[in-house]
C-alpha cells in the first residue's frame, strides 16, 4: 500500500477580513513549520493575491474555494482556473456542499470544474457527501457513488492520480456533529474501492480527507484511520492554534 501524506486543507469560506487573516496567516506559518503534513489554505478569492505574497517563503499551498467551469468570456462575477493559476494556486475546491445547495452546481458542472482545474495544472478538491435525510434512508452509498461516477465518466479515472477527494457528509458541516471515525473510515473505504473498479493504483495512491466538524480535539482519531488521508477544515481553520493541533495530528 501507498505511504499518503496527511493533507489538511483550511476552507476559509466567506470568512475574515484583511485585519483578520494577516494575524491568523501569520500565527499559521510560524507555527507549521517542521509537521509533515502538507498544508493548503483556501481563502475567499479577493484574498488570494494577498495570500499568494505572504506564503512566498512558506511551504504552505495556496488554494481556492471555487473556480467557474468556463474558459473565459462574459461571465460576470466568475473567475477563471487561468485567474487561480497565474496567481500560484495549486489546489482548487470543486463541488462543496455548499456549492450544490446554494447555488444548485450539478454533477456534470462539478465534474466540468474538476477538468477545468486540471487543465490548468492545478489540483482539484473533489467534495462529495449525503444529506441527512440521505444517509438517514440509507442512500449514502448511492449518492456518493453518484457524485463520483459522473466525474469518473467525464474525467476518466486516470484524472484521479492528480487529485483529491473531500468526504463531507453535509450534516456535519457547520453542525458541531462529526461522524464518528468509524462512519468517516466506511464511506472513505468505499470511495476507494469504487476508485478500485476502474484502476487500483490510482485507487491505492488518491488521497481522500475527511470534512465536516473536524476540530483539534478530534483529528488525531479521524486520521488515525486506514483511508482517512487529512481533512478539509472549516470553523476550526478559523482560530490558529486549533488549526495548527490539526496539522500536527498524524496517524
Ligand atoms: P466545518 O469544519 O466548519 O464543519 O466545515 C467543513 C467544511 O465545509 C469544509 O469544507
Amino acid at each position: 500500500m501507498t505511504e499518503r501524506q496527511i493533507l489538511v486543507a483550511a476552507n476559509w469560506k466567506m470568512n475574515g477580513t484583511l485585519e483578520t487573516i494577516r494575524p491568523l496567516l501569520q500565527s499559521v506559518i510560524q507555527g507549521v513549520q517542521g509537521t509533515k503534513s502538507e498544508v493548503v489554505i483556501c481563502p475567499s478569492s479577493v484574498y488570494i493575491s494577498e495570500l499568494a505574497t505572504l506564503l512566498q517563503q512558506s511551504e504552505i499551498k495556496l488554494g481556492a474555494q471555487n473556480v467557474s467551469q468556463l474558459e473565459k468570456g462574459a461571465y460576470t462575477g466568475e473567475v477563471s482556473a487561468l485567474m487561480l493559476k497565474d496567481f500560484g494556486c495549486g489546489y482548487v475546491i470543486v463541488g462543496h456542499s455548499e456549492r450544490r445547495a446554494l447555488y444548485a452546481e450539478n454533477d456534470v458542472m462539478v465534474a466540468k470544474k474538476f477538468m477545468a482545474v486540471q487543465k490548468n495544472g492545478m489540483t482539484p478538491i473533489l467534495c462529495v457527501g449525503e444529506l441527512l435525510e440521505e444517509r438517514e434512508s440509507n442512500c449514502t452509498e448511492e449518492v456518493i457513488a453518484r457524485q463520483l461516477d459522473v466525474v469518473i465518466e467525464l474525467a476518466g479515472i486516470a484524472a484521479f492520480e492528480n487529485a483529491v477527494i473531500a468526504y463531507e457528509p453535509v450534516w456535519a458541516i457547520g453542525t458541531g456533529k462529526t461522524a464518528t471515525p468509524e462512519q468517516a473510515e466506511e464511506v472513505h473505504e468505499f470511495i476507494r474501492l469504487r476508485l478500485a473498479r476502474h484502476d487500483n493504483e490510482v485507487a491505492d495512491i488518491v488521497r481522500i480527507l475527511y470534512g465536516g466538524s473536524v476540530n483539534a480535539g478530534n483529528a488525531e482519531q479521524l486520521f488515525e484511520m486506514a483511508n482517512i488521508d487529512g481533512g478539509l477544515i472549516g470553523g476550526a481553520s478559523l482560530v490558529a492554534e486549533d488549526f495548527l493541533t490539526i496539522c500536527r495530528a498524524m496517524r
